[in-house]
């Protein structure tokens, strides 16, 4: 099986938001509306990715910056084509990108019934942070947002 990665555009949206539906583990939210991902995307260029299989989106991977650390969030591969090295491909896309724009540390929050990713960023090295405890707050009234 032969797959490319290019850069993901908004006109990507429904097949990779499709995707996301379809994965357990994966989080949709208000924030991962059409146009949220277009802002995201301007905000962020050259930073989010697609794997392209059979003529067909197989994989994606989103990331930006605050121009200090890196985010990366939302990596998928449809399970039909998992454990062929998109998944490391996608990510490596990112990795490379932010540190050509000078970034080289990067972070992922990953659901921790999550096991799947959990595993998965572990064997690749990431190191898991027990040390910090993520808190956040919601000025939205939308619990979902
Ligand atoms: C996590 C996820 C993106 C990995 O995608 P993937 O394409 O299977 O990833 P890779 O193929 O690059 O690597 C997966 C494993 O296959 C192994 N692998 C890679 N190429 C391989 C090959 N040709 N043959 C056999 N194994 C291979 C890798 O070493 C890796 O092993 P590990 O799981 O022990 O670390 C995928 O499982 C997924 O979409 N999960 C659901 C969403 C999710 O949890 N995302 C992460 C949280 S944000």
């Amino acid at each position: 099986m032969s797959y490319q990665i290019r850069e993901m555009t908004i006109d990507d949206y429904e097949d990779i938001i499709k995707m996301f539906r379809e994965t357990p583990g994966i989080s949709v939210r208000e924030a991962d509306s059409r146009d949220a991902t277009r802002v995201y995307l301007q905000r962020n260029p050259g930073l989010s990715f697609v794997a392209v299989a059979d003529a067909r989106i197989v994989g994606c991977v989103m990331s930006g910056h605050d121009g200090r650390r890196g985010y990366l969030q939302h990596l998928v591969v449809k399970p039909e084509y998992r454990k062929q090295g998109i998944g490391v491909g996608l990510f490596t896309a990112c990795l490379d990108a932010l540190q050509k724009i000078g970034i080289y540390k990067t972070h992922i929050f990953v659901l921790k019934t999550n096991e799947t990713g959990n595993n998965f960023w572990r064997n690749q090295g990431w190191f898991l942070r027990d040390e910090i405890n993520m808190y956040s707050y919601n000025r939205s009234e939308n619990t979902n947002a």
